[in-house]
């Protein structure tokens, strides 16, 4: 595990947000919730901001129009999202499987400044997830067909996702665990220190 040196400089001045790539299955959004409350940083999941603009579920949206018009919603929503964090709070953002393949969202994100952390797993690892939350909670994915498509699929966009600063190994881990070795990975522990001495401030005051 190792932050690129480039990006990880750029922590230091404006850092505002983290941001989710990986696979289907990777645990963007349980981790990036995990990574949220452990830093008292706002969590949002990009999916839910397209279907909260579009009106729509992302099923219906590939359904109904195609994944490129998703791809379309996508980018916007995107472009949305990291207008905001330009201003906004501190923020945790977990991207679905193929925002980061897609070469003007990396443009976007790569300008943003923020940093992006791969979560990664096995191919089976990640289908075993899949399939096990299609059927205990009915989580519909449009892509999700045989083994051997996802695997062609995975390979094809694992060159984008090693782009990011960070490459964090999922396997066998809680969502915890892995939670606090990105923590650590970046150097937000020291937000940790930040925020624990505000809130024992605070509670001094009290006192
Ligand atoms: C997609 C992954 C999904 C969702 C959409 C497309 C993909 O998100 O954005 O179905 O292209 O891999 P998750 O990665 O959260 O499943």
């Amino acid at each position: 595990m190792r932050v690129r040196e480039a990006q990880a400089t750029g922590s230091h001045s404006g850092l505002r947000a983290v941001v989710l790539i990986g696979f289907m299955g990777a645990g963007k959004s349980s981790v990036g919730r995990a990574l949220g409350e452990q830093l008292a940083w706002s969590f949002e999941d990009l999916d839910e901001r397209i279907e909260r603009r579009e009106r729509r579920k992302v099923p219906e949206i590939f359904r109904d129009s195609g994944e490129a018009a998703f791809r379309r919603a996508e980018h916007a929503a995107l472009k949305e999202l990291l207008g905001e964090l330009r201003t906004g709070a501190e923020r945790i953002v977990a991207l679905g499987g193929g925002a980061f393949a897609q070469r003007e969202n990396v443009r976007l994100i790569e300008a943003g400044g923020v940093w992006t952390v791969f979560l990664d797993a096995s191919v089976e690892e990640l289908w075993r997830r899949c399939r096990q939350q299609a059927e205990q909670q009915g989580t519909e994915r449009p892509l999700l067909s045989s083994l051997e498509s996802f695997r062609e699929l995975y390979q094809a966009r694992q060159p984008h996702y090693l782009k990011a600063s960070l490459r964090q190994e999922t396997g066998g881990k809680t969502v915890a665990e892995i939670a606090a070795e990105v923590v650590l990975a970046l150097g937000l522990n020291r937000n940790l220190d930040r925020i624990l001495d505000r809130s024992r401030g605070r509670r001094g005051e009290r006192q």
